[in-house]
């Protein structure tokens, strides 16, 4: 375990370090990232998203199949197998999360497989997880962690939560503005607006604590999106943030459990490269503008112009609300998991590439978790190991 000079996180009373390593799909979090985090004491985070990616003998049952029962089936083998490696590793240090989406389908039924499979947090995001004191009422002991962007959305889940006896044991507050993935805003052009600035959020939501009379349960926050230096690591600790969060830096590790080209694509992005778009999903999402996404933007209001319901593209059916499927003009028109899955082997031509807006802490190198977890802490930088990536085939290197 890495000792750290800064106050430790508690939650569900374990002591972890007071760094968090966000869950990525499709599989770009999953047992090794996870466990190689918590490992050293921090929050590791297992992206429940079609996870059987990862397993050839479950690929080979349902890779060419559609039908989804077979393939959801699939999935929650994965998740169980991924968190008992992730387990493994981790050998009881820090803290083992899933995290899953609101948006997807099986949403529940992730929850479910994650407690049963002895998880010890849920983290949620993309979409207001309002149902999920209920869905884990027989596991108690599992750490409720929301995923969400603003005061209001804070506002909705304690009110909520707090009509069925239940607080979250920690709440992520993920800024639009620099993540990557799905974002917490109904519009692309809302990314600046103030309400989703740390400071705002930090201070809103501790005065909103003190409205419901939840000041002293100390509901611990965790600010994600664009932290990539040991400063702005301090800055957001003394602004009362508990924890930070990070995403495209824990995926171009060594550790990081996409190809080696998804992490090269990600680590060589210049900001340029960085676009916001319309997810099918109906949020917009943040990711590099590889030559398919740059070609798909290009046809982009063509294809919702004739967007129009029809059969989900390979059976699996992966979202509640798909706009490709659904029809749904204003969101995006094509697969998510298609175009994600080739993101994770390394088909840098075909791949959807999910990446935060900012500089990484080791620019485009590709290191240890341990390392990235140190200069977190304590700014500094080893350079022992540094690994300097060759260009990804099909990328400009920056
Ligand atoms: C490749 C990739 C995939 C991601 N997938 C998810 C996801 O499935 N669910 C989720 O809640 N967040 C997802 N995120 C967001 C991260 O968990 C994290 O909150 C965010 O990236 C923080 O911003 P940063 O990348 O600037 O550090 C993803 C991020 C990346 C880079
Ligand atoms: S078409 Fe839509 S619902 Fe079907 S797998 Fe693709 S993204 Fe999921």
């Amino acid at each position: 375990m890495l000792q750290s000079p800064f106050k430790s996180l508690l939650v569900k009373g374990k002591s972890l370090l007071p760094i968090v390593q966000g869950g990525m799909g499709v599989g770009v979090s999953a047992h090794r990232l996870a466990g190689s985090v918590a490992g050293l004491g921090g929050v590791g985070t297992i992206s429940s998203v079609d996870l059987r990616r990862h397993h050839p003998d479950l690929m080979a049952e349902t890779g060419k199949s559609r039908n989804k029962e077979l393939i959801d089936k699939a999935n929650l083998v994965a998740l169980d197998r991924e968190i008992a490696a992730a387990k493994a590793l981790a050998q009881g240090s820090g803290m083992l999360a899933v995290n899953i989406m609101r948006a997807v389908e099986q949403y529940a039924a992730y929850v479910k497989q994650a407690c049963e499979s002895g998880i010890e947090a849920v983290v949620v995001g993309a979409g207001l997880p309002l149902d999920l004191p209920e869905l884990t009422a027989e596991h108690p002991k599992v750490a409720l962690i929301p995923i969400l962007s603003d005061v209001r959305g804070i506002a909705l889940i304690l009110k909520k939560w707090m009509r069925k006896n239940r607080l979250p044991d920690a709440i992520v507050i993920e800024n639009p503005k620099y993540a990557a993935g799905h974002l917490g805003m109904a519009r692309l052009e809302d990314a600046d607006q103030p309400q989703y600035a740390f400071p705002a959020v930090l201070e809103g939501t501790r005065e909103l604590f003190k409205e419901l009379g939840i000041e002293r349960e100390r509901i611990p926050l965790i600010t994600a999106g664009g932290v990539n230096t040991h400063e702005q690591v301090r800055e957001l600790f003394s602004m009362g943030a508990d924890a930070v969060q990070l995403g495209t830096a824990f995926a171009v590790t060594e550790e990081g459990d996409a190809h080696i080209n998804f992490k090269k694509v990600l680590a060589e992005a210049r900001p340029e490269d960085i676009v916001t778009f319309m997810s099918v999903a109906g949020l917009p999402a943040r990711g590099v503008r590889t030559p398919w996404l740059a070609n798909y933007l290009d046809k982009e209001a063509k294809l919702q112009r004739k967007a129009g319901p029809k059969q989900c593209t390979v059976g699996f059916d992966c979202l509640h609300q798909c706009g490709l499927r659904d029809g749904i003009a204003k969101s995006g028109q094509f697969c998510i998991d298609t175009q994600l899955a080739f993101a994770l082997e390394g088909d840098v031509k075909r791949g959807l590439f999910f990446r935060g807006s900012e500089k990484l802490p080791f620019g485009s190198e590709i290191r240890p978790v341990k390392e990235l977890v140190e200069y977190l802490l304590t700014g500094v930088r080893s350079i022992a190991g540094a690994v300097k990536a060759p260009a990804a085939p099909g990328m400009v290197p920056a």
